[in-house]
């Protein structure tokens, strides 16, 4: 027993003396790099920086921008082509401040104005992470694809100057008022902050600024916006396009496993989840989908849909021979259903979905011809998939089939023209449309 105890204790000596000896911290500061593991985790650091089949953190992976293609740096500690030579300093200063170590600004395609929210504390735990808990990758960043002079980096100080909001010098705020007024806090903390939801989920203004950063800036915030031909949906208490009809724990579990009742994630939600949400504790969890249910809505007068199952019956029975309820017999009803529930977690419902009646149908126009994959996650690690019908349906079968499904079963989204859907057809890449 003795023994044991001291070839355990002899073992961990010579554990932290190997660790000492190649540079990396001492074991009082492991806890921190793992801290700083999961801080990056709730950042998504990896999503941007790491390129398609790439080594994770090493930089390349194009993001496409309006001016033309940024590529994301290698944040890898490599001295020569990553951060390796970056001082704490240099390092906060280009994740909160959007300036990089040699002085010129950041594109906000870096989402520094979210982290500027972040406490020093916690930006410590990620540079410890940078340094010490990621394995150097040597390789080259790559330059923008932008031409001059759009290129020069001296007007994203002017943008800086405008947009970006004042940088979080105190700890993260303890309230003594109780746990559930705790809880809130922390999740406003992650999600204006590491989780920065509202790069994608807040729409933008005349300088691709978001219309607003905190729900103090009003309700634009989180009140939904369009990435790479997705809408980021509305995440505030609105009934019938927001969250108003999702419990706290309907939010936790989309989060955690990439699905539930009301629906399941794909575009840029799906690896959001993937590589982000579904590692948070349960306690981040909660604090998020408690305070995104906190929000209030944009719409106050809307009331919540009810469900109508006459378009059910017409189907099962042959009354509606319309072309969109043809569409969607031989196109999806197999895997949604004529009632249009779908199988909870599995194939999402369409009636009463928030995705099917956002004003905006880019997500329902694009999700029908691209098709779209869920998260495997650890909590359910089956990743779904549903094809595309790009190769096969006209765009006007396509808005056939999208203007039935936003009118049936309750639903109350506006007309889709297969205008729209050429449209769309041509800004995500979609395949040509089938001769006919
Ligand atoms: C939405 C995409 C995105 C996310 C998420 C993101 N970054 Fe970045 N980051 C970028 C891009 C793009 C650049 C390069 C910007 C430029 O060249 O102007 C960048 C630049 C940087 C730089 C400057 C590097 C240099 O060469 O000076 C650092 C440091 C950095 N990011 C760290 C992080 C950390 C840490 C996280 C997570 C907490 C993170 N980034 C998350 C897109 C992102
Ligand atoms: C890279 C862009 C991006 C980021 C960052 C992002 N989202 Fe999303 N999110 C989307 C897109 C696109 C959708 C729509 C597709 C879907 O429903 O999965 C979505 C959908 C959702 C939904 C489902 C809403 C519904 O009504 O179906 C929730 C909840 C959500 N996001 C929460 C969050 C939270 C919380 C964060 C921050 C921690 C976040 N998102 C960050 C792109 C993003
Ligand atoms: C083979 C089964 C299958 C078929 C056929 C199918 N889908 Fe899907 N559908 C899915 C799956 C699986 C998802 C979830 C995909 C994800 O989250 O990435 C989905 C998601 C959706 C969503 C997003 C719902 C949400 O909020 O999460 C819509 C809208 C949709 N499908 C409409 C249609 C329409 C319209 C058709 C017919 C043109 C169709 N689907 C055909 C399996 C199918």
């Amino acid at each position: 027993m003795i023994k044991q105890t001291i070839v355990a204790a002899i073992s961990a000596l010579a554990a932290s003396a190997a660790f000492a000896a190649d540079g990396t911290p001492a074991a009082a500061d492991a806890q921190l790099i793992k801290q700083g593991e999961y801080l990056s985790r709730a950042g998504d650091c990896i999503a941007c920086h790491t390129a398609k089949d790439g080594k994770p953190f090493a930089g390349g992976l194009g993001i496409d921008s309006p001016l033309g293609m940024i590529y994301s740096t290698n944040i890898t500690p490599d001295k020569e082509t990553g951060i390796g030579g970056y001082s704490y300093e240099d390092f906060d200063r280009a994740v909160r401040h959007g300036v990089a170590k040699d002085g010129h600004s950041l594109y906000p395609a870096m989402p520094y104005t979210a982290y500027a929210k972040v406490s020093p504390e916690d930006v410590k735990a990620l540079y410890a992470y940078f340094m010490h808990g990621v394995e150097p990758v040597k390789q080259e960043n790559k330059d923008t694809d932008i031409i001059w002079p759009l290129s020069m980096r001296w007007p994203l100080g002017v943008w800086r100057w405008m947009f970006a909001p004042d940088v979080a010098t105190a700890p993260v705020s303890v309230d003594t008022k109780g746990a559930d007024r705790a809880a809130l806090l922390r999740g406003q903390y992650l999600v204006e902050g590491l989780g920065h939801c509202s790069t994608c989920h807040t729409p933008r203004g005349f300088a691709l600024q978001e219309k607003a950063l905190t729900e103090a800036d009003g309700s634009a915030f989180l009140s939904g916006g369009v990435v790479d031909g997705w809408l980021a949906k509305n995440l505030r208490g609105d009934a019938t396009d927001g969250l108003g009809s999702w419990s706290q724990e309907d939010i936790v579990a989309f989060l955690k496993s990439g699905r539930n009742g009301h629906s399941a994630a794909f575009g840029g939600m799906a690896q959001v989840v993937g590589d982000s949400t579904q590692h948070l504790s349960d306690a981040d969890l909660n604090a998020i989908a408690a305070y995104l249910k906190s929000l209030p809505p944009v719409n106050k007068d809307a009331k919540p849909l009810a469900y109508d199952p006459s378009v059910a019956q017409a189907l099962r029975t042959g009354t509606d021979k319309g072309d969109g309820a043809m569409a969607f017999l031989n196109n999806c009803a197999a895997c949604h259903r004529s009632t249009g529930k779908g199988y909870a977690e599995t194939f999402p419902q369409l009636a009463l979905s928030s995705t099917v009646n956002s004003a905006d149908p880019a997500s329902l126009i694009h999700i029908v011809l691209k098709g779209a994959q869920m998260p495997g996650t650890t909590a359910a690690p089956t990743a779904y998939a549903m094809p595309g019908f790009d190769w096969r349906m006209t765009d006007k079968e396509v808005a056939d089939v999208v203007t039935f499904v936003r009118s049936s079963w309750g639903n109350k989204g506006a007309a889709v023209t297969a205008a729209d859907v050429a449209q769309v057809r041509k800004d995500v890449g979609a395949a040509p449309q089938p001769a006919r």
